[in-house]
């Protein structure tokens, strides 16, 4: 089956095998040494030239588990978050900090549109008790790619903390996570990785660990200084998902011997393919080309098409597509290229898109 979901993704064959290797104890060496591996290739793959200065906490769980460990480790007594809210994500982050009590009102802009610089500028100037800024870099609701390098700025020029969920961002666009002083980036491996869902990180600056551990403790699970501190020592709080541990180091592996920027571009001609071939058939895409991602295409349903029978139809012949969501549920369907997949695969999707259109 062709995935353009994003995520969970195809992975390669050599990801695949990896879940074969020796079972093994957490609480050993060879653990010890695969979580080492792992944290070193993420420091390399994602702050590179600034690996000193970031720590990369491993967890297991989905993409969901780091940024709720982000936001909630993330605040000391009596500060609120202010989160910037334009696509599902962004609202599950309010929602993670409504139930916690900890926000402030958040910045809400239409689904379809990027967060104003200078409201949150404003606000930052009139909330003082706003200790960090949350935001979605990538909003996998409709693919539109939100202004991280402008935000990062106007959060550090006000000297606040920036936690950014770049679950469906890391590997597949284009961030400076050092030069844009960004406290705190959660990840994933089943995305833009391609590695298996079950394994996320979390990316925290040194100078900012110091100071959490003097926050209070909002969770067992997600509280990121407990990992932190277990991890520098070469071990984990609770049982990881070892063998999902092992793919993730592969497709680590993998992602930094195509190289990040390498892949970046993969996906990118790979969306490119998409939408030229969508463009000629006459589908109209929900974003304008200057707000989409790399890696997530939304189109309008053709006239008289319904999602279900689109869906049924492409799955037939071996392509899964995905829906929308809230308002724009039967409305619209997002193609993802995120995954090991090639051209020619996108390229016989696209043909049978073109048939599944045709009248039956
Ligand atoms: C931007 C973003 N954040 C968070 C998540 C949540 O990840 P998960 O479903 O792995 O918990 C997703 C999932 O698609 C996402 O796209």
């Amino acid at each position: 089956m062709v995935l353009l979901n994003p995520g969970p993704v195809n992975v390669s064959e050599r990801v695949r095998q990896a879940l074969l290797r020796p079972d093994i104890c957490h609480r050993e060496s060879e653990f010890t040494e695969l979580l080492h591996r792992i944290q070193n290739k993420l420091l390399k793959a994602f702050v590179p030239g600034a690996e000193s200065e970031y720590v990369a906490v491993v967890m297991t769980g989905s993409g969901t588990a780091t940024v709720e460990a982000a936001l909630m480790s993330s605040l000391p007594h009596g500060r609120r978050m202010l989160i910037l809210n334009n696509g599902v994500y962004g609202e599950r982050m309010s929602q993670i900090i409504g139930l916690h009590r900890l926000g402030v009102s958040e910045l809400k802009s239409d689904w379809t549109a990027r967060p104003d610089p200078d409201k949150l500028l404003l606000a930052l100037r009139q909330h003082q008790e706003v200790h960090a800024v949350a935001m979605v870099h990538h909003e996998t609701t409709t693919g539109l790619l939100n202004p991280v390098q402008e935000i990062a700025e106007i959060v550090d020029s006000q000297n606040r903390v920036f936690v950014l969920d770049a679950v469906s961002a890391l590997a597949g666009e284009t961030i400076d996570i050092a030069r844009s002083h960004i406290y705190m980036v959660t990840g994933t491996a089943g995305k833009c990785i391609q590695g298996f869902p079950g394994v996320s990180f979390v990316l925290v600056r040194k100078g900012f660990v110091e100071k959490m551990r003097a926050y209070p403790k909002r969770s067992w699970y997600l509280h990121l200084t407990h990992y932190i501190d277990d991890e520098g020592r070469g071990t984990i709080p609770f049982t990881p998902a070892v063998q999902v541990y092992y793919a993730f180091d592969e497709a680590l592996s993998e992602l930094l011997e195509e190289g990040v920027a390498n892949r970046i571009q993969r996906y990118k001609q790979m969306a490119a393919l998409i939408r030229d071939r969508m463009a000629k058939l006459g589908v109209k895409a929900l974003l304008p080309p200057d707000r989409q991602s790399n890696t997530i295409t939304a189109y309008y349903l053709p006239e008289g098409v319904s999602y279900q029978s689109l869906h049924d139809r492409l799955k037939a012949q071996g392509y899964v597509i995905y829906s929308g969501q809230g308002n724009l549920e039967n409305k619209i369907f997002r193609v993802a290229n995120m995954g090991a997949l090639t051209a020619a695969q996108f390229v016989g999707f696209l043909d049978a898109f073109e048939q599944a259109c045709k009248p039956v």
